[in-house]
């Protein structure tokens, strides 16, 4: 959910700079057929994202777009947490056991 509104922040401000912004050019989607599976995929996307926004953080500085390196590392921020929530999960994953693992994700919260 998180990457539609920064897909809509990026957009607005490439239209903004009178630019022309291309969302019909997507990146492969990796389908996981275990959880551990599909969270590391999501980690590997969450770090390639992180490592994408500071090398775009790095160009806008360079071409003094103070407002652009703002929104850029506003959704960098955003994209930290995804790949700690990732590594939390698999660090939880590794020392609890997957089956715990799940009993804990479906297990609902104490009603009072
Ligand atoms: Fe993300």
């Amino acid at each position: 959910m998180d990457e539609m509104h920064h897909a809509e922040w990026l957009i607005e401000r490439i239209i903004f700079l009178d630019g022309a912004p291309t969302v019909s050019k997507l990146n492969a989607i990796k389908i996981g057929r275990t959880i551990p599976e599909i969270i590391n995929n999501d980690s590997d996307d969450e770090l390639n994202a992180v490592s994408a926004y500071n090398d775009a953080i790095k160009l806008a500085r360079e071409v003094g777009d103070q407002i652009t390196s703002d929104l850029l590392s506003k959704i960098l921020a955003m994209e930290e947490g995804h790949a700690d929530w990732a590594e939390t999960q698999n660090t939880q994953i590794n020392q609890m056991g997957l089956e715990n693992y799940l009993m804990n994700q479906t297990a609902s919260p104490a009603v009072d």
